[in-house]
């Protein structure tokens, strides 16, 4: 038990001077529109979907009275598209005023009544994404000061209509300016995902002290094949980015697509599966208002959600990855781990992956581990490290063990 924990800890000596304001030690959890509800901004022809007050306040609700809020998931975030198309007559960021009539601060005033915590987005640029005044920067002071005065609680700032050099400026001074309002606000910062995400023209170090969460890669679509992509992803460059992660700062590979159209219940499974392995930030983007009871089953899975916000903070690793299978492993604290195995193949029947304990280099206690399925709650038994065990795996679906030492 002595080398691994010790390992552990100089780890985390090493790896975590992470940024300064206490936040986020385990990934954070929430709900994000993004991915779901996009640039709706027809609340004439589609007033229960467009992005505005009574969307956020109506998901909050949902998050505050279905057993998310226990569970932790507790930011209710906006994306793009929440603004006025100019700024106010003091130069200040405003809400859009047809869509959000009672203001931003009252919007936040509601979240919190709720007992959850409520999130903002801009765009270090000269416009949003979609094409809404951005945070250039000389007004990332004023910016910061704006979103403190609502009392927001995280900043999502992302980098559209901005080049390198303003980005590399303005990331690390946001990060001052949100420090200088006194406020905690947690930071995400898309910075990496527009510069390619790895070393040498990412600076993980520099963004473990800057941020909280940073997107490394591109934007999740509602398919499978977006998912696999991301996934394959965070896999090849794993020895750059997973060193990067723990605790105040975390690799985010995008929204949770779960509940959506795109993903059957099986690579559901997929999505919730390697988020959990890879430490990642539990964003849902869905309509909380017709969830599926599949997919509330997989979000609302607590052992899932007990791995994903292990205090250890450390992502896992893809550790084999064959003709079907990827396997995919998570140390956590006390001498358990999460074990991922994903069969890649569409060719219809389900596949035994046969494993023992030695193969999947988990043998600190040699008496033997206790294995659990996470995704079907249930006991699969206890295993001396060199009993076979086999796991079957439906095609494009996963398996997701926990697995406790006996000792
Ligand atoms: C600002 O930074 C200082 C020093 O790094 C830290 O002690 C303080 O808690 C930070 N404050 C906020 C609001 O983030
Ligand atoms: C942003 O605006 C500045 C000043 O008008 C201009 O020089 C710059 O090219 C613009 N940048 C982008 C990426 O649009
Ligand atoms: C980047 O954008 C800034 C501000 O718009 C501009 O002043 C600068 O020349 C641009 N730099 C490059 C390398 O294009
Ligand atoms: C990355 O950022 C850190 C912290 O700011 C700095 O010490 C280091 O020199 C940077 N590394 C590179 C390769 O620029
Ligand atoms: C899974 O499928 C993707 C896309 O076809 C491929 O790039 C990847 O290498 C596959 N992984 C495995 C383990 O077969």
């Amino acid at each position: 038990m002595l080398l691994p924990s010790l390992r552990i800890l100089l780890g985390l000596a090493v790896c975590c001077s992470s940024l300064d304001n206490g936040l986020l030690r385990t990934p954070p959890m929430g709900w994000l529109p993004w991915e779901r509800f996009r640039c709706n901004i027809d609340c004439k022809n589609d007033p229960e979907n467009c992005i505005s007050e009574h969307l956020i306040k109506t998901m909050t609700d949902r998050i505050a009275e279905d057993g998310w809020k226990e569970l932790g998931y507790e930011y209710v975030n906006l994306d793009d598209c929440w603004s006025a198309k100019q700024r106010d007559s003091q130069g200040r960021l405003q809400a859009d005023p047809e869509r959000f009539p009672s203001g931003i601060k009252a919007l936040a005033d509601y979240v919190h009544s709720k007992g959850l915590k409520f999130g903002i987005y801009s765009d270090l640029g000269n416009y949003t994404c979609d094409g809404y005044p951005g945070t250039t920067l000389d007004t990332i002071d004023i910016d910061a000061k704006t979103f403190a005065g609502w009392e927001v609680d995280m900043l999502k700032l992302d980098g559209c209509f901005s080049n390198s050099s303003v980005k590399a400026i303005g990331y690390p001074k946001m990060s001052i300016a949100l420090n200088k309002t006194g406020r905690p606000i947690a930071y995400s910062c898309s910075w990496p995902a527009y510069e390619g995400g790895l070393p040498p023209k990412v600076n993980y170090t520099l963004l473990g002290k800057i941020c909280n969460l940073w997107r490394n890669f591109d934007d999740i679509d509602d398919s499978w094949d977006s998912l696999l992509n991301i996934i394959e992803w965070y896999g090849k460059n794993q020895d750059n980015l997973q060193p990067a992660a723990g605790p105040g700062q975390w690799n985010d590979p995008d929204m949770m697509i779960i509940g959506n159209f795109g993903l059957s219940y099986e690579q559901s499974k997929v999505q919730m599966a390697l988020w959990t392995i890879l430490a990642a930030p539990l964003f849902i983007s869905t309509d909380l208002r017709t969830i599926s009871d599949d997919a509330k089953y997989i979000l609302q899975n607590p052992l899932t959600i007990y791995i994903n916000q292990d205090p250890l903070g450390i992502p896992g690793k893809r550790i084999l990855k064959n003709h079907h299978f990827e396997v995919w492993k998570r140390a956590l604290i006390n001498g358990q781990y999460a074990v991922a195995i994903l069969n890649n193949g569409t060719d219809g029947t389900p596949r035994l992956f046969a494993a023992n304990l030695v193969l999947l280099e988990i043998s600190d206690c040699t008496t033997g581990y206790k294995i659990y399925d996470v995704l079907e709650q249930s006991f699969l038994g206890s295993f001396a490290l060199d009993t076979v065990f086999y796991i079957k795996v439906t095609p494009t679906g996963v398996v997701l063990l926990f697995i406790r030492p006996l000792c």
